[in-house]
């Protein structure tokens, strides 16, 4: 498709958002009964409901259209068979050979299902018993210590879907602040633990820092011969893995085209299948694999992830609401914010276009989220009667796995209430009669109308589970990554790099020094703005008071 037939097709949904009450929701209901059943589709397993969006017929029309201008699907085509999705890193982006095997991919990702079934001889044999620690205990413990994609993802999983009485007990180190370690160290028994080096580089900082930490802890605990043989790693990188101690036979490698955040079908997941057992790993992949072959096949007017970003798109581009909260009703899920986070904004928080041109749009949201029904009781005043909507993502389990019925009542009632609340909003004569029938007088009704009205019409999107399990986890995380492709396609952006998180991190080197030659006097470095060095300055004279 050419330059300008996107353009026309911007500029027709453009028009349509400009258009007097386009953000408006309460009509299309009172226009179209059946709305629910047009605007809710299916597939893996989860429904999503779009219907509680200002996304009229003719809007989604013109959403389509511009999926077919944008060619997403052609992009999508170039992602599945191993093109180079990621032309900045020259890399393919084939996570979702790691779940299944893709007609049409390249064959390295051979290595991908070897790897896969070497971490599965791994598991059954440390859960055997036959693989142990260095004074000859069982392992059951799995410490993964990992930062941003090879912490995100396991620590979303394994707090989803780990179970008391699991194979092992899954223990994550992320931060490089020395309290996250405090934190664990009471949990651990050096003997007992397995730990995991989860780091697709191997030399990101705050990772070799931590994995430094424990190899000490570990050494002064079952003797330095015998440390080795509580590490594995999970790397792209056989030379710095070998230079730390870890033998070959220990490292799980993946390939430079799975990227970090797409990472936890891969060895990142280890942890994974050695807590929560190989089969739950397994139907976790199956899960993600049943919502990749709805991405590649369904149509796009039924096809989640793309329905799903082009609502993002009318929410960014066409009502400029830039920012979004996930609000998963299900305490199993208190991770998905963060790692939809990671996932999101470090895919879309992009400036410029695949060609290195400023793009012409807003591209990613700020997203943040909580579980309900907590998130209620904090950040839900401000997206019910905020000066801007926000757009919500609830995600919404049918079946718990508990037995406290009224819980589950109670806490479904509320997802469902928060939705409605923020569609329907409540005006002043409601809010006048109500405070009315409560006997209140006209000059404190007249005083407070204002401070009680909810102005409605306020969108949201929601996911519907079954019940939270390993398979339909997977298809969650899978739809929200193929969101994320898409909407990549969508603004001509590229959705696999991450440049931004570089400058920050070559800054930190000098500064390390400096902090570390603080207490000898200054080193001299400097070359900081005046802010950063007053800062830098104040800290070390904090430091060294006794
Ligand atoms: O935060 C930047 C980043 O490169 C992420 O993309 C990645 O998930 C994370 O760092 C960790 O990287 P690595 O797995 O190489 O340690």
């Amino acid at each position: 498709m050419s330059d300008s037939t996107l353009e026309t097709a911007w500029a027709r949904l453009e028009r349509l958002a400009a258009a007097p009450g386009a953000e408006e929701i309460r009509p299309l209901f009172a226009a179209d009964p059946g709305r629910f059943a047009a605007f809710s589709q299916r597939g893996a397993g989860l429904l999503l409901d779009r219907s509680k969006t200002s996304v009229s017929p003719e809007v989604q029309a013109a959403l389509l259209d511009l999926a077919v201008a944008a060619d997403v699907e052609g992009k999508r085509e170039v992602m599945a068979s191993g093109g180079i999705a990621n032309p900045t890193e020259g890399r393919a982006a084939l996570h979702m050979a790691l779940r299944s095997q893709l007609p049409g991919a390249p064959a390295e990702c051979a290595d991908a299902q070897a790897t896969l079934a070497r971490m599965r001889e791994f598991t059954a044999t440390v859960h055997r018993g036959e693989i142990r620690g260095a004074t000859n205990q069982r392992f059951d413990t799995v410490l993964n210590i990992g930062i941003g994609g090879s912490d995100l993802g396991p620590v979303m999983v394994g707090r989803a879907l780990w179970r008391a009485g699991d194979p092992m007990r899954p223990i994550h180190l992320g931060n490089v602040d020395g309290h996250g370690w405090e934190t664990v160290l009471p949990l651990l028994d050096a003997r007992r633990t397995l730990v995991l080096v989860a780091s697709k580089t191997f030399t990101t900082q705050e990772t070799m820092a931590n994995a430094r930490l424990v190899k000490q802890w570990m050494e002064a605990s079952v003797g330095p011969a015998g440390a080795s043989a509580h590490f594995a790693a999970l790397s792209t990188n056989m030379k710095d893995t070998a230079a730390f101690g870890i033998a070959p036979d220990r490292v799980f490698p993946f390939q430079d085209w799975v990227g970090g955040r797409f990472s936890l079908w891969s060895s990142i997941g280890l942890s994974l299948a050695l807590s929560l057992g190989w089969d739950r790993f397994q139907a976790l992949l199956d899960g993600a694999a049943a919502m990749d072959r709805h991405f590649l096949e369904a149509p796009m007017e039924e096809n989640l992830p793309i329905l799903l970003a082009l609502t993002e798109i009318w929410h960014i581009n066409g009502l400029g609401l830039r920012r979004r909260a996930v609000l998963p009703y299900d305490e199993r899920l208190r991770r998905l914010p963060a790692h939809l986070q990671q996932l999101e904004m470090e895919s879309l928080g992009k400036r410029v276009t695949v060609a290195g041109m400023p793009v012409r749009r807003s591209t990613g949201a700020v997203v943040f989220g909580e579980p309900g029904t907590s998130a209620q009781h904090s950040f839900m005043q401000l997206v019910h009667q905020g000066a801007k909507p926000v757009p919500v993502d609830f995600i919404l389990v049918a079946k718990p796995d508990h037995t406290h019925a009224e819980n589950h009542r109670i806490l479904l009632a509320n997802g469902l209430a928060q939705a409605e609340a923020l569609l329907a909003g409540r005006n002043a004569e409601e809010v006048a009669e109500d405070m009315r029938r409560a006997g209140a007088d006209e000059a404190t009704i007249a005083r407070l109308v204002p401070h009680k009205v909810f102005p409605g019409d306020r969108p949201s999107v929601t996911i519907l589970l079954p019940r939270l399990d390993p398979f339909t986890l997977g298809a969650l995380i899978a739809l929200y990554e193929h969101k994320v492709f898409t909407l990549g396609a969508l603004w001509g952006i590229n959705p696999f790099d991450q440049w931004g998180v570089e400058l920050g991190k070559v800054l930190a080197n000098p500064l390390v020094r400096e902090l570390e030659a603080g207490a000898r006097g200054p080193t001299g470095e400097g070359g900081h703005d005046a802010s950063t060095a007053g800062l830098l300055a104040e800290v070390l004279r904090l430091q060294a008071q006794p």
